[in-house]
């Protein structure tokens, strides 16, 4: 049975429902809206001006449609800044489903193209998906996840803790930052007691900021 369907959130835009989980892909209050405001402004835009940086490596839990990936990139292309993304997924869509969002919408048509074109190529190596952007999806679960590299910044965008509540406990949040450089920023939709206490205890400084609509706050943590 075909656990997973399409579902139009409040700004428009579209997400997907997993019935076995019990959970959307994104905020039901709008994809798009919590997608540019949590990872795109709070996470990428926010590093860059704080760093004057005119390239960036991000590392997201929960790759997913490519929601984050494709908002992050045409930012990039926009901004002239080399990206270099890694998604960590651990059970990956088809091209099919990806195709059937209609985020071509917000994004360029090149790299509407090139995106779907190398998927799922892109879950074996790394491609270059335009002159300024370079992607791979490891196919594992975030506890697997192996890298020799560090990354500027964090997207963590994994299903709530009420739903998959492992993905929130010291062992997945201790495992994922030890890839964020220092100075590096971590962000996320959610904040909890929990997750400000483990994050300060591995280092991080914690901000607690306005969030999405639906959200009163989301957390941003710089290591
Ligand atoms: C909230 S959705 C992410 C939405 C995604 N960022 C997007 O823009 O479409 C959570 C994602 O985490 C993935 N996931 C679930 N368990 C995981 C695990 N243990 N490790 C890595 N990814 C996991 C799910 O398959 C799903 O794609």
């Amino acid at each position: 049975m075909n656990q997973l369907s399409i579902v139009t959130t409040a700004d428009g835009s579209k997400t997907i429902y997993n019935a076995a989980v019990g959970e959307h892909y994104h905020s039901r209050h709008g994809a798009l809206q919590e997608s540019l405001h949590v990872f795109v402004n709070a996470g990428l835009d926010y590093f860059l001006a704080q760093n004057n940086a005119k390239e960036a490596s991000i590392l997201e839990v929960g790759f997913g449609t490519g929601l984050n990936f494709l908002l992050s990139s045409d930012y990039c292309t926009r901004h002239q800044i080399h990206l270099q993304y890694t998604g960590i997924e651990a059970y990956p869509l088809t091209a099919d489903m990806m195709a059937q969002t209609g985020y071509e919408q917000y994004v360029s048509a090149e790299l509407w193209a090139g995106y779907l074109q190398h998927y799922p190529d892109t879950l074996k190596n790394e491609v270059s998906i335009d002159v300024a952007t370079q992607l791979q999806i490891a196919h594992c679960k975030l506890v697997e996840f192996k890298s020799d590299q560090l990354f500027d910044i964090i997207y963590f965008d994994a299903f709530a803790a009420v739903h998959q509540p492992e993905m929130w406990e010291l062992p997945a949040i201790s495992h994922i930052s030890q890839f964020l450089k220092p100075g590096g920023v971590f962000v996320t939709y959610a904040i909890t007691g929990n997750l400000k206490r483990m994050l300060k205890s591995l280092g991080f400084a914690i901000q607690k900021i306005p969030g999405a609509p639906g959200k009163r706050e989301m957390l941003r943590a710089i290591r």
